[in-house]
């Protein structure tokens, strides 16, 4: 989508995350914002050309002749800081699952709830129900009100389908609201969430269903940028995760887990597929932590997650942090873990259970965000040449985002420079 040229001014805290080292932050540098104040950026053909202080951008002289074509914002002193990317989304769903909920207030445990009938598969038969047209428009409207909250880049999983069908309708779903979207959306084939009820007891036949019908019908498609696996307990063992991240190599896609959310699992022989990312990371071995340290692999941390699940542990995001492990921070917007939108409040939790700094939170929710989906050429940061997605906050300390939670403070979203909200001084 092409916009006309934006021009932010009278930034009180721009926080640039600009670019200290080749790959994701690690260790200190994941608190350095590259903090510019009183600031200016301009963003023209979507991307963003030029960054600095609001009394370069009044005297530039491509400014001053171009004026008419510009439209001005005036931040009024509110922090501006790079769009919110939210790397580890379900957004193709149906229906709140309010029976989980009323059964672990009363004690259940997730897994508990699953053995039941609840859980995942609860969530199947309302997709596989819905017709395409209401999931198109779902998704869409969590992607509008995700935006609201500061996010521009979305990864978006399918996974409440489970069937070739229903897989290909939650897959299309996203590209088509993806499409109408100003934001950017990055899809995720997540067939092997949970062996479907029709294969109980018949796992490895579904895997095989998974690797030799649904990755190529969707790989010939175009439909996905990545695949994604549930590899823990009750979901896909590890040799069954390998041969699903073995097929989507062959198919040219990235690979990515839900992994050490229940129980902990060894990582060497899946950092061989080179993961963009493994999430959730709850339990960790001690022994693997030298290895992630040394690939571009991020941990993502979805604390939203622990926190709906009313777990009493959380990951432990100093260790990982303390050992150069390069972390992100994402909502698992979903219906049953985690059926939360907000970054800043993903943030808040971070820095009241991770116990992150609040700069710490924002690198893990934009540049190393970005790491995680492989698009940290484009997005994560505000520099010159990247896409022009910010976020403008109604306060004038970053710190203040996770501080005021269960808020939005989020007035304005800028994404590939088209403009959405409006700020009221
Ligand atoms: O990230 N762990 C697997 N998937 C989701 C939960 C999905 C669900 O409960 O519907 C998660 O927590
Ligand atoms: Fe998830």
């Amino acid at each position: 989508m092409k916009s006309k040229a934006l021009l932010l001014v009278n930034i009180g805290q721009l926080l640039t995350l600009r670019s200290t080292a080749d790959g994701p932050r690690r260790g200190a540098s994941l608190s350095e914002l590259g903090i510019v104040q009183d600031a200016a950026v301009l963003c023209l053909g979507g991307k963003i050309v030029s960054v600095g202080t609001t009394k370069e951008a009044l005297h530039d002289p491509w400014l001053k002749k171009n004026r008419k074509e510009v439209i001005q914002i005036d931040c009024a002193g509110r922090v501006v800081l790079p769009g919110f990317v939210d790397s580890h989304t379900h957004p193709v769903f149906t229906h709140p699952r309010l029976i989980d909920f009323e059964k672990r207030i009363s004690g259940s445990s997730y897994e508990e709830i699953a053995e039941a009938g609840g859980g995942i598969r609860s969530s199947i038969d309302g997709v596989r129900a819905a017709s395409k047209a209401a999931l198109i428009q779902r998704v869409a409207a969590a992607l509008t009100e995700m935006s609201r909250h500061g996010t521009t880049t979305v990864e978006a999983k399918s996974g409440y389908g489970l069937s070739l069908e229903s897989e290909l309708k939650s897959l299309e779903a996203i590209g088509v609201a993806a499409r109408k979207f100003p934001g950017t959306v990055v899809p995720t084939f997540l067939g092997a969430h949970v062996v479907p009820p029709e294969y109980r007891g018949r796992s490895q036949e579904y895997v095989d269903l998974v690797c030799k019908r649904m990755l190529p019908a969707i790989a010939k498609r175009k439909l996905a940028k990545s695949v994604d696996v549930f590899c823990d307990r009750e979901a896909f063992s590890l040799p069954e995760t390998e041969q699903i991240f073995g097929a989507a190599a062959e198919y040219g896609l990235g690979v990515r887990a839900h992994l050490g959310q229940l129980s902990e699992t060894r990582l060497a022989p899946l950092l061989r597929y080179r993961p963009a990312s493994l999430d959730h990371m709850d339990y960790v071995h001690g022994d693997d932590l030298p290895a992630l340290a040394q690939c571009d692999t991020i941990a993502t941390l979805v604390p939203g997650a622990n926190y709906f699940l009313g777990l009493a542990r959380y990951p432990d995001a100093r260790r990982l942090i303390a050992s150069g492990i390069a972390v992100a921070l994402a909502t698992d917007y979903n219906p049953g873990s985690s059926p939360t939108l907000s970054m800043p409040m993903a943030m808040s939790l971070a820095c009241t259970h991770l116990k992150m700094s609040a700069a710490e939170a924002i690198a893990s929710t934009t540049i190393n965000g970005a790491w995680a989906l492989r698009l940290a050429n484009r997005k994560g940061s505000v520099e010159a040449g990247k896409d022009g997605d910010l976020a403008v906050f109604d306060v004038t300390d970053y710190r203040e985002i996770p501080y005021w939670f269960g808020d939005n403070r989020s007035v304005m979203t800028i994404m590939n420079g088209v403009p959405i909200g409006s700020l009221a001084s």
